[in-house]
């Protein structure tokens, strides 16, 4: 188990979900931190991964680095979405292993569960069925990553879990326009909309699609929670709870921003799982849950949108 002395490797420190773990990590005190930026280590190069886990010895590793995208990404890039995402993992895991790490958390997605799961989605409903079409290279590199989990902490009795949480934003997202998921996609659209006098805003789809949402502080809770908490199980559901319509989340945004836009669904767009609501039971269970209302998180993601993309189109 880690403590406030333990090093922490937390690798992706620079991404939504990396970033939320470090001011977390910052906030209780966990100041013993290995990080590095991709510039300076490649997480796909096998031999210097290997070789900085076993000169640095973490007493835990933390997986917040991936190749993550969007709808529009996943299904363009498939190639890139399933070689980065087994190389990265591949290494961190094997080469944590190697270097003696005896704790380990690695970030799932919940797109690893089959398309028309039943719902709420429960762990034990992985592999159960066909996967969403548009995601499934990034989804099969995940289910590899998530036996990858079980398989080294079961044969070697190690802490290795992995965290399934459902999609997320929060401070520090990605709203470009190519790569973002729905919701930063959802608040740049509608903050650009309001600043050029717009009066509707465009959602791929038919805006129908249900999805649960978790700020990225919540996920960072979670992985420290579980860094800390000794659990049978090595797949473990983060979820808020949460779950709203696409187009219900846009309405949530204006609501909040006190605007009215007209919603154009664009039909003929890709538009994804028709609902993903995570059973987080288990997580509940052991004592974990998300404490971040959706007001609150919106709030915090809208202010930083605007901080650091709107004020810099200004000025
Ligand atoms: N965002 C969501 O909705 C969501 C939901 C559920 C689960 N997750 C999971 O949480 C994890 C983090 O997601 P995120 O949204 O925080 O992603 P993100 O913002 O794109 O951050 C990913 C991080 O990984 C780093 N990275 C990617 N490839 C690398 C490489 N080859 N070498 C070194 N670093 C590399 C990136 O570095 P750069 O900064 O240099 O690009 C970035 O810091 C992923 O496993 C994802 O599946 C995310």
């Amino acid at each position: 188990m880690i403590n406030k002395k333990s090093k922490i490797y937390v690798a992706g420190h620079k991404g939504l979900v990396g970033s939320a773990i470090l001011r977390k990590l910052r906030s209780k005190k966990y100041f013993n931190l290995l990080l590095k930026t991709r510039k300076q280590l490649d997480l796909t190069n096998q031999l210097k991964v290997f070789n900085f886990l076993k000169k640095n010895k973490p007493d835990a590793v933390i997986i917040a680095a991936a190749k993550v995208g969007g709808i529009q990404a996943n299904n363009k890039n498939k190639a890139e979405f399933i070689y980065d995402n087994l190389a990265i993992q591949n290494n961190l895991i094997h080469g944590s292993f190697k270097a003696g790490v005896k704790n380990l958390i690695f970030l799932g997605s919940s797109c690893v569960y089959p398309r028309d799961c039943k719902q709420p989605i429960k762990e034990e409903y992985l592999l159960s069925g066909y996967l969403e079409k548009t995601n499934e290279p990034y989804a099969i590199a995940k289910i590899a990553g998530v036996h990858m989990c079980s398989s080294y902490s079961n044969q070697y009795n190690l802490n290795y879990k992995c965290l399934m949480p459902c999609n997320s934003y929060g401070i520090n997202d990605n709203y470009d326009q190519n790569t973002s998921h729905f919701l930063p996609a959802l608040i740049r659209k509608i903050i650009h909309a309001l600043k050029n006098n717009k009066d509707h805003i465009k959602i791929w789809g038919s805006g129908k699609p249900l999805r649960e949402v978790i700020i990225s502080d919540d996920i960072a809770e979670a992985c420290i929670f579980f860094l800390r908490k000794k659990t049978k199980e090595s797949l473990i559901n983060i979820g808020s709870g949460v779950e709203k319509s696409i187009n219900d989340y846009a309405k949530f945004i204006m609501k909040y921003l006190k605007l009215k836009l007209k919603i154009v669904n664009q039909k003929n767009k890709l538009e994804g799982t028709p609902r993903k609501l995570l059973d987080s039971s288990l997580a509940k269970k052991y004592g974990w849950k998300a404490s971040v209302s959706l007001e609150d998180g919106i709030g915090f993601a809208i202010n930083d949108f605007i901080k650091n993309f709107i004020q810099n189109e200004i000025k």
